[in-house]
């Protein structure tokens, strides 16, 4: 946060108007496909369409005009205050800077306010997906539980667990 302090980081809930913007940065995440914004983009909509206290949360994250990273989370229903990640992304030319770090802070805080008692995270067990694994190791995430093949033959599912509070 603090390398873009001078260029004014600001984070954000989203606006519906937001929602091409979105799309584009989970497009251009080198790791999410098309199928990836079918789901984002419903879920988009479903926030706006009916909207409810317990929906989808959507963070975006700004530099100036710009918008250049999302978090989508969440309550889990059924749960007593367990909140989900859903997504999180930053375009690639702004990686490493801070801001991966600054949408998941926020989105801690935000499900805190709100006394969520655990969140979790869903991630995959491949190369590409390292850079979320530490991100959310270093926000103290701890994988709890690995599903071989879940996603697809040598594709690990890896579940992320934290407590809040
Ligand atoms: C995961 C992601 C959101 C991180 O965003 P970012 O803005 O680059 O992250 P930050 O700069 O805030 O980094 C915060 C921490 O994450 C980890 N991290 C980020 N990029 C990393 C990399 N390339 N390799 C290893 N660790 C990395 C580090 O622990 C880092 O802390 P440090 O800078 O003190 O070492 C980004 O890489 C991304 O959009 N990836 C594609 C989408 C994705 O995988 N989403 C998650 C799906 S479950």
């Amino acid at each position: 946060m603090d390398r873009f302090a001078a260029r004014s980081l600001a984070l954000r809930p989203a606006q519906r108007r937001d929602r091409e913007d979105i799309l584009h940065v989970l497009l251009h995440s080198e790791v999410f496909g098309l199928a990836d914004a079918d789901c984002v983009g419903e879920m988009f909509d479903e926030t706006w369409a009916k909207p409810r206290p317990d929906g989808y949360r959507w963070l975006t994250a700004w530099l100036g005009q710009s918008l250049v990273g999302f978090a989508c989370y969440g309550a889990e229903a059924l749960t007593q205050g367990t909140w989900d990640l859903f997504w999180i992304c930053v375009l690639p030319n702004y990686r490493g800077q801070g801001i991966g770090r600054a949408l998941l802070e926020a989105v801690l805080v935000d499900a805190q306010r709100e006394s969520a008692r655990l969140m979790v995270i869903y991630t995959s067990s491949t190369p590409a997906y390292a850079p979320a694994r530490s991100l959310y190791e270093a926000a103290g995430f701890v994988c709890v539980a690995r599903v071989p093949e879940y996603y697809r033959p040598g594709d690990d599912l890896c579940i992320y667990w934290r407590r809040l509070g």
